[in-house]
């Protein structure tokens, strides 16, 4: 974006510099620090800038307690190569704050809990763990005030069970999501709405979950797995869920409390070599993932399975809002501890005035204890599975496509009076190829079956991931400041990030014909319009 057009507007520079010190105030979790910020700041014209009120301390929910596993949906069907069940989209209530009101939660259950129920478990929807092969049947009941759907992140389905925003479920209605899990489809998957500009306020308030897809011949099999699924919560004091503020929309929300499983900072005990499959079901925040000791560890897959070979000896990887990875984590000789961290990772945050915000400090996202349970280490694959480049029939013809990131904010449209906190704002525009989404538009058309040559450029100053439905794809280069750097990674994916200037290249194509959707994966921006319409035919 041009930064520029932030000068253009209303606001005074001081007002400006403390809008700026509060949203980094807040972004290091520190709620006091906030309130300080917003001591003595004038009042807006409509209220804009107000933020939610003051959230709960950074340390008020309790942390060490031992991962939870997460809640496994049940298969209904006795039939073979068959899933069977129901999901109810409902709220949820959960004891987090002593002395609190109890908070209130959007929740994908099996259950017909009733309304703000109280319950225990983790409040990340049940893990749907079905093979290759299998034909899934999921319905969808939606017990929520707001339209929902449910989209089935990274997986092949048709365009018609996707959940796309076209589609919605209205309040105490329901639906079938039928599709079947072709072969090769193996992979570390999630689903969560995609409701028209209401994305992200309710994968904020919970509904996400987890979606594993195994094949027959899994060279890892036997590998003991465990489930982290990351989600991010902003927590006001009195324990309620705050909606979006204006920084919350220009950048994504990230609250001050990171979860794994729906906890925070939870115990997790090695004993013996692990096979990791991790998420980042968080609105906005990026993951830089790492041990604090700096110990290394290999990724084994990412959001579409397995790799070719472990990449081994890594020290850190980067989860994209949406991303997912399979890691194998090594209990090594003789006792020892590590934390789990989201390492610094600057993208670029705007600040209110011009220039970027500073990165966030590191998290801790788990507590680590390794023990050895015997001497033997556990033998990694060499090879993990064949990944073929994804090539076209002719590659003298191979269709291009380009999709372009763009930003503009109009400070003086924010700032008109009726803008408010709740509603999203006016005067913030985030666009693909010119244009925030149109439901009513087709961006790009594609032929079915043809593998395609997509660039996807960023033209901001910020970090953004870029996600496709309906297929994996594979990254083939990234370019910035006029230096090209062929991938050396063949892996497939349905979520790249996209930093500030860059292009990235990517090999894909459809299997089907029908409406996909495209969009930044900060489902602010996505809510906001970053987001395209792909039409195959
Ligand atoms: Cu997980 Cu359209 O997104
Ligand atoms: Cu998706
Ligand atoms: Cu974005």
């Amino acid at each position: 974006m041009k930064r520029r057009a932030f000068l253009s507007g209303a606001l005074s520079a001081t007002t400006a510099t403390l809008f700026a010190r509060r949203a980094f105030a807040q972004d290091a979790g520190d709620a006091t620090h906030a309130m300080h910020g917003m001591t003595g700041m004038p009042a807006m014209s409509g209220g804009m800038m107000q933020g939610p009120g003051p959230l709960a301390p950074a340390d008020a929910l309790p942390a060490g307690a031992p991962l939870a596993a997460l809640r496994t949906l049940v298969n209904q069907s006795r039939e073979p190569g068959q899933f069977r069940a129901t999901l109810i989209a409902q709220l949820a209530a959960r004891a987090l704050l002593p002395g609190k009101p109890q908070t209130v939660f959007w929740q994908y259950d099996a259950l017909d809990a009733g309304a703000a129920a109280a319950n225990d478990g983790p409040v990340i929807g049940p893990l749907i763990d079905v093979r290759e092969g299998d034909t899934v049947e999921v319905t969808f009941v939606n017990r929520l005030p707001q339209p929902s759907t449910i989209h089935w992140h990274g997986l092949p389905v048709p365009p018609d069970q996707d959940g796309n925003p076209s589609k919605p479920v209205a309040p105490g209605e329901q639906r079938v999501y039928r599709f079947k899990l072709p072969p090769g489809s193996a992979g570390t998957y999630w689903y969560h709405p995609h409701p028209h500009m209401l994305s992200s306020e309710q994968v904020f308030r919970g509904l996400a979950g987890p979606f594993v897809v195994r094949a027959a011949d899994d060279p890892l099999a036997v590998w003991p797995e465990r489930h982290l699924f990351v989600s991010d919560l902003k927590l006001a004091a009195d324990g309620t869920i705050p909606a979006n503020g204006m920084m919350d929309w220009m950048n994504g929300r990230e609250g001050q409390y990171v979860l794994v499983n729906g906890a925070h900072r939870p115990h997790i005990e090695v004993v013996r070599d692990e096979r990791w499959r991790v998420w980042n079901g968080c609105n906005a925040r990026y993951l830089q993932l790492a041990f604090d000791d700096g110990r290394a560890f290999a990724q084994v897959g990412t959001d579409g399975g397995l790799l070719g070979a472990p990449r081994d000896g890594i020290a850190s990887l980067l989860l994209a809002p949406g991303e997912r990875a399979e890691l194998i984590v090594r209990v090594g000789q003789g006792a020892s501890r590590a934390s789990l961290i989201a390492a610094q990772y600057d993208r670029h945050k705007m600040a209110m005035t011009p220039g970027s915000l500073p990165a966030g400090p590191s998290l801790i996202l788990a507590n680590v204890g390794f023990a050895p349970a015997s001497a033997t280490q556990s033998a990694l694959p060499a090879r993990l599975r064949e990944i073929g480049p994804l090539v076209s029939s002719d590659p003298l013809t191979v269709p291009k496509k380009s999709v372009v990131f763009s930003e503009a904010m109009d400070m003086k449209a924010m700032h008109a009076p009726g803008a408010s906190t709740q509603a999203m704002p006016r005067g913030m525009q985030f666009m693909v190829n010119g244009a925030v989404f149109n439901p009513a538009r087709v961006t790009l058309a594609s032929r079915r079956g043809e593998v395609e040559h997509w660039t996807i450029a960023n033209g901001t100053d910020m970090d953004h991931p870029f996600h496709l439905h309906g297929t994996q794809f594979q990254v083939l280069a990234r370019e910035r400041g006029g230096v090209r750097k062929e991938e050396q990674l063949l892996a497939w994916r349905d979520t790249v990030n996209v930093r500030p200037g860059e292009t990235v290249h990517i090999a894909t194509v459809q299997h089907e014909a029908g409406d996909r959707m495209f969009h930044c994966h900060i489902l602010e921006h996505e809510d906001l319009g970053m987001m395209g319409m792909l039409r195959v035919t």
